[in-house]
């Protein structure tokens, strides 16, 4: 398994681009399924997620073209064979479960693995299951792996959420889009790849409103043709590197970030003392002063501050001056980062979903372990700024979300590399 080596280097500056991002590729590649024309995305992020979501594709009989470097995707599904997303591709990456609303409104049916267990929490799929069952499906637990029916076709229905769930918005919006009748969902979820998804889906002839609101409405329709998509930015990606200069001191603009993508974490790291402007190309961040001041987070649906950001900021309070309280409330097991940081001096407190971090002058270099894909990056930022070397091993998990990361960090003057395994 890779390592990368990080040394501690002073303050960064320069350009990183952005990339397409993978949660919006995710819910965008199984979109295919609906239609028998093709469909085409462009901005695409080169990730393994991404290449693992082209296998399941595959195996369901869809084509999958992967053109110019990666970063376009020529999708078709005209003639599936199959309608089982398997459990060897399934546990490997949870959001194979997206396949599940597009199938059942495409084929009538649908068999798919439930993913099984994952480090960051329990993340069942019972909202998927009643959303699908609401509208008309049949679905019941065999053998690990759900099996939904709807052989007469979905039926329009108004549906609350009892939790604003991201995947499950995406595949109940999916599989309303071929439904007899309007369906009218409550409580879904706000994020931005879930209004990039319906953007596609309009391009591909799907009658909805009040995306990014907490109401959608979706008009069924009988049939969806083809159509090119661009991949919106990766807010994820956007936000980890925006911390870059925050922890490190230094400038760096953002190219292709939107601020509009990161309200709620722009707003908390200006109240950290960091500066943020937006520029022609996307966004310059900078501190120049001194570290920056403790704030205290809590995770929230969008447009509340994202969970997929709480490791990359608990790095940056590890370094602030005072105290801060981080309250994970998406995930009940998010803080696994937070024992690596310890390694390298830091001080935190975790109790049961929070965790209060007193700032200390200097973290120091160590060997730590990546557990997960957000935590992976939080240990690199950490090191960026740390004194001396930091070795992160299980760096599988970074390559799942952020493409070309030691490329982007060396362009702004970082010291690292990538130790391959033996
Ligand atoms: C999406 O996961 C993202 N993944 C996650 O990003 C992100 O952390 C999450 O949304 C929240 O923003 C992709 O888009 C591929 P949820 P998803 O359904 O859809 C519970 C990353 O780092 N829940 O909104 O799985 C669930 O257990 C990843 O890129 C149910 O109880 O998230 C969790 O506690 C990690 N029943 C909460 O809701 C359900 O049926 C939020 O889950 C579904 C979810």
């Amino acid at each position: 398994m890779d390592s990368i080596l990080v040394t501690g280097n002073g303050p960064l500056s320069g350009q990183i681009p952005i990339a397409g991002a993978k949660n919006a590729c995710l819910t965008l590649m199984p979109a295919t399924l609906l239609s028998e024309d093709p469909l085409t995305l462009t901005n695409a992020p080169r990730l393994s997620d991404i290449k693992t979501m082209t296998q399941l594709l595959q195996s369901l009989g869809a084509e999958v073209s992967s053109l110019q470097d990666g970063q376009v995707l020529a999708m078709s599904s005209h003639d599936l064979t199959s309608h089982t997303a398997d459990y060897d591709i399934v546990r490997k990456m949870r959001a194979s479960n997206l396949v599940l609303g597009p199938m059942l409104a495409r084929l009538g049916q649908a068999v798919v693995s439930l993913p099984g267990g994952c480090a960051i929490g329990a993340r069942p799929m019972d909202l998927h299951v009643e959303g699908l069952e609401a509208l008309g499906a049949e679905i019941e637990l065999k053998d690990g792996y759900l099996h939904a029916k709807a052989l007469g076709g979905l039926k329009g229905a108004v549906h609350e959420m009892r939790f604003a769930s991201v995947g499950a918005t995406e595949n109940i919006v999916m599989a309303a889009t071929l439904a007899k009748g309007t369906t009218v969902l409550k409580n879904a979820a706000r994020e931005p790849e879930i209004v990039d998804l319906v953007n596609c889906l309009r391009k591909m002839g799907a009658q909805i409103a009040g995306e990014g609101t907490s109401t959608i409405e979706i008009q069924g329709v009988d049939r969806l043709h083809g159509a090119t998509h661009q991949v919106v930015s990766d807010r994820i990606e956007l936000g980890t590197y925006m911390l870059v200069p925050a922890i490190c001191g230094g400038e760096v603009e953002l190219l292709g970030g939107r601020k509009s993508l990161v309200e709620s974490f722009a707003s908390k790291l200006e109240e950290a003392g960091v500066s943020i402007s937006e520029t022609a190309k996307g966004l310059k961040v900078s501190r120049k002063n001194g570290p920056v001041t403790s704030v205290d987070v809590i995770t929230e649906p969008f447009p509340g501050f994202p969970t997929d950001l709480q490791a990359q900021m608990m790095a940056l309070m590890c370094t602030a001056q005072g105290v801060s309280v981080l309250e994970e409330r998406i995930f009940e097991n998010r803080f696994m980062h937070a024992p690596e940081l310890v390694r390298m001096g830091a001080q935190i407190e975790v109790h049961g979903g929070t965790a209060k971090v007193t700032g200390v002058d200097q973290l120091k270099g160590a060997p730590v372990m990546a557990t997960d894909l957000r935590a992976s990056v939080s240990l690199i930022l950490a090191g960026l700024a740390a004194e001396g070397e930091t070795t992160v091993s299980r760096v599988y998990h970074l390559d799942r979300g952020y493409e070309h990361v030691v490329g982007k960090l060396e362009g702004v003057g970082a010291k690292i590399e990538r130790i391959k395994s033996q």
